[in-house]
């Protein structure tokens, strides 16, 4: 399975702080936040990894991360033209993929623990379909909210006024090589993204969508509240 770090878009929610450098590259305690997936995916065993960053920046990707070896890992990198969207960022990887299915995670999504091992395994195991993890939020109006019944995944609707329930969908994905079909037929939502939600709705509506709850904490870092809190979380953790 092949690893992709989203790291593209705008950051307008974080100004000052990325008006002259990305969010991904913002420190969250005591390293820059692109670190933490990277690190989840390593540590998930997954060796060939491609990091899209926006067109701004691309350089300091590059800088601090180079040929991956520190990390056990060898990188790819790609350049998101506009802030399209995080499918539209996806799309860049289909040559990269090589028709293997596909470890996707967004760049400001923190996870306590190591959680993309085992779901690793299960979705090598998994025959077709998709993969996505789920948490219990008190602000799912933020995030992609998955409907549940009985277990079942109904939908997902992507920051509703009025969820339906209070599972957030997390930024960590998997997929099979169907998704690159799937992304090429999508049609810009009403803020005019490509939308993941948009992606994940296809492979729940073929009923070969599988989900987990996820275990410890999780959270995004894209505005100042939820930054503070991965920095508290990631200190908590490394001073037990
Ligand atoms: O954090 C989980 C949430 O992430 C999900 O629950 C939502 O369903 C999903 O849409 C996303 O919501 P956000 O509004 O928080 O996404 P945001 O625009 O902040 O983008 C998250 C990351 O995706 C960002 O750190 C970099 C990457 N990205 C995003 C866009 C819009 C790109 O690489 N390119 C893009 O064009």
């Amino acid at each position: 399975m092949k690893g992709i770090i989203l790291a593209g878009g705008q950051a307008t929610r974080l100004r000052p702080l990325t008006l002259v450098t990305n969010k991904h590259l913002l420190p969250v305690y005591d390293k820059p936040m692109i670190y933490y997936p990277l690190l989840t995916l390593a540590n998930a065993g997954i060796k060939d990894i491609m990091v899209i960053s926006g067109k701004g920046h691309a350089g300091h990707f590059l800088e601090l991360l180079r040929s991956g070896d520190e990390f056990g890992v060898r990188l790819s990198y790609g350049v998101q033209e506009e802030a399209g969207g995080i499918a539209q960022a996806l799309a860049l990887c289909k040559d990269f993929s090589d028709e293997e299915k596909i470890a996707v995670i967004l760049g400001d999504n923190i996870f306590e623990k190591n959680v993309a091992k085992k779901a690793v395994n299960d979705f090598e195991k998994q025959e077709k379909g998709a993969k996505i993890f789920i948490k219990e939020v008190p602000d799912p109006e933020r995030f992609g909210v998955a409907e549940i019944n009985r277990d079942k995944i109904m939908g997902i609707e992507e920051k509703p006024n009025k969820p339906k329930g209070s599972m957030a969908v997390v930024g960590l994905y998997m997929y099979d090589n169907q998704v690159w079909n799937v992304i090429e037929n999508l049609k810009p939502s009403g803020r005019g993204e490509l939308e993941i939600t948009d992606v994940n709705n296809f492979y729940i509506d073929q009923g070969i969508m599988t989900y987990e709850v996820l275990d410890g904490l999780w959270t995004d870092a894209g505005t100042f509240d939820s930054l503070y809190r991965a920095n508290k979380i990631v200190a908590e953790r490394n001073n037990q």
